[in-house]
């Protein structure tokens, strides 16, 4: 079984730490989203995705992206479904982000790339006259989500892009975005529009695996092929971001940052079961071991080693994830 290792950053702590290779590589749409100014609130389950207002993105697609991942095929969004449970480090990090939302019951929550659902359930039980509203731009995804046979309350779907959410200005008092930031191609457009839709005062929480800082070449070598193994599977848009690198997305959107936590989880098992993202850490791992010696090395250092034997492997080392707070100014 996994454990946990913590680190809770207060506002008054320096996270910014190493040389960081992300940066504004996001900004290629900068402030094209501004005009999307409607509401989506009164979306509900029945109505089938439909925005009910006049909108220029087609269902389904990205914002300037033509690329479709495979959360769009509904075999996959079925598996997706099925197979991710919410035990384990999953849910771990889960409730500590509910944690971070503070809720008191009344909220309108907005859940980023909502997917099927999965967070938003155990989220929605925080909720009692609030609502929560799950944007997305797999129809495949929010259609399991929808014919779930564990439906989640106070919970309406709205198909479109995160970088230009169908919502309106002002109009939530929380945001999260779990387990999908690496997504995102337009990653910084994503986090510009979550505070456009937020009050003042409004607390968006980022969910995410992270990275190590790059501190020299070979780091920054082993983060290109990591990257690289995980587009064959997930798409061009796919980049894993660093702790830094995501508090400087919010930072430079607007967001004061009172809270980063990176939670690390050690592992010490047979296979990636039960660690998000692990098989293809896993498969990275296997090429580097034929192709690139040096970067294998790195990768046991960095995050795990592996001892293949068969069709399997043992794995031991240890993932970090960041739960990061954003606050938009009053
Ligand atoms: C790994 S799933 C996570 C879903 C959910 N947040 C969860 O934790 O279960 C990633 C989701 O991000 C969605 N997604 C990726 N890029 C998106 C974008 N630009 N706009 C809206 N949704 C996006 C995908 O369709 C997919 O449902």
């Amino acid at each position: 079984m996994a454990e946990q290792g913590k680190h809770d950053h207060r506002p008054d702590q320096d996270h910014q730490h190493g040389d960081d290779k992300h940066a504004d590589q996001d900004d290629h749409s900068q402030g094209q989203h501004r005009a999307h100014d409607h509401s989506d609130h009164d979306h509900s389950h029945d109505q089938e995705h439909s925005h009910g207002h006049d909108h220029s993105h087609k269902h389904g697609e990205s914002h300037g992206h033509d690329h479709k991942t495979r959360f769009h095929d509904p075999v996959h969004a079925a598996e997706f479904d099925r197979r991710s449970t919410m035990e384990g480090i999953r849910g771990s990090l889960t409730t500590k982000m509910i944690e971070m939302l503070s809720l008191s019951g009344n909220e309108w929550v907005l859940d980023v790339a909502t997917g099927t659902g999965r967070v938003a359930r155990p989220v929605s039980k925080h909720i009692k006259t609030g609502r929560i509203v799950g944007v997305d731009q797999a129809l495949a995804m929010l259609d399991v989500g929808h014919q779930h046979k564990d439906p989640i309350s106070s919970y309406s779907q709205s198909a479109g892009a995160a970088d230009a959410l169908p919502l309106k200005s002002n109009s939530f008092d929380r945001a999260f975005v779990s387990f999908s930031l690496h997504h995102f191609g337009n990653a910084s457009g994503v986090v510009k529009e979550v505070i456009r839709v937020l009050k003042g005062g409004g607390r968006f929480v980022v969910l995410d695996p992270i990275i190590e800082e790059a501190k020299d070449a070979v780091d920054a070598a082993l983060e290109a092929k990591i990257n690289q193994v995980f587009r064959r599977t997930h798409g061009p848009e796919f980049r894993f971001h660093t702790a830094s690198s995501i508090q400087r997305l919010l930072s430079k959107a607007g967001y004061r940052i009172p809270r980063t936590n990176i939670l690390s989880y050690s592992f010490n098992q047979e296979g990636m079961d039960g660690i998000p993202t692990g098989r293809h850490w896993l498969e990275a791992a296997l090429e580097l071991e034929k192709e690139t010696p040096e970067l294998a090395e790195r990768m046991k250092k960095n995050y795990f080693t592996w001892h293949a034997h068969g069709d399997h492997a043992h794995v031991k080392g240890s993932f970090s994830y960041a739960l990061i707070t954003g606050v938009k100014p009053e």
